[in-house]
């Protein structure tokens, strides 16, 4: 390398090196501003405040919570025809059948004769569908 070279490199690293710590500091700096959001729940007060902001900002529920309140009526029994929760070769070879979770997933949305659109999760987001389903087929 020439002189010439060596000395662009050089204010190039400096540079790079400078904005690695700028964008440190400003990450500390979110994290400090944090902080008392996450201290109010952290000592075992009622986090009704955060939870509902979290809440109004469409936190995802769990397959479980999605599941126990609208698949499992179905799901569970297997009943329709529906496949039980755990019967994981019934799961299969629906998914094979449709390319994958996502084809069934598909299905699930649009509703197939007795499953109803989105399993009757009307508000439930393609996330928690997928969710739900892979919890309920181990997919
Ligand atoms: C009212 C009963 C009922 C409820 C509630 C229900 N399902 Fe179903 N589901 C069925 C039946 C019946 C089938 C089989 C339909 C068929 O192939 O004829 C099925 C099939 C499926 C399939 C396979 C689709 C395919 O392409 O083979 C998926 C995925 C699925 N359900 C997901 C869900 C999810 C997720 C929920 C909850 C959010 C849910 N279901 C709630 C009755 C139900």
């Amino acid at each position: 390398m020439n002189l010439i070279k060596k000395m662009l490199v050089a204010p190039a690293t400096v540079l790079a090196l400078w904005a690695v710590t700028a964008q440190a500091t400003t990450d500390e700096a979110i994290a400090e501003r944090l902080k008392p959001v996450g201290e109010v729940c952290i000592q075992g007060q009622e986090c009704k405040g955060v939870g509902a902001v979290a809440v109004a900002a469409g936190a995802a529920r769990t397959a479980d919570d999605v599941i126990a309140k609208y698949c499992g009526a179905c799901h569970t029994p297997g009943i329709l025809g529906a496949p039980k929760i755990g019967d994981a070769a019934a799961w299969k070879a629906r998914a094979d059948a449709k390319g994958g979770i996502d084809g069934i997933l598909a299905t699930a949305i649009s509703g197939i004769n007795a499953m109803p659109p989105k399993g009757t999760c009307a508000d439930c987001s393609d996330d928690e569908l997928r969710a739900a389903i892979q919890k309920m087929s181990g997919l």
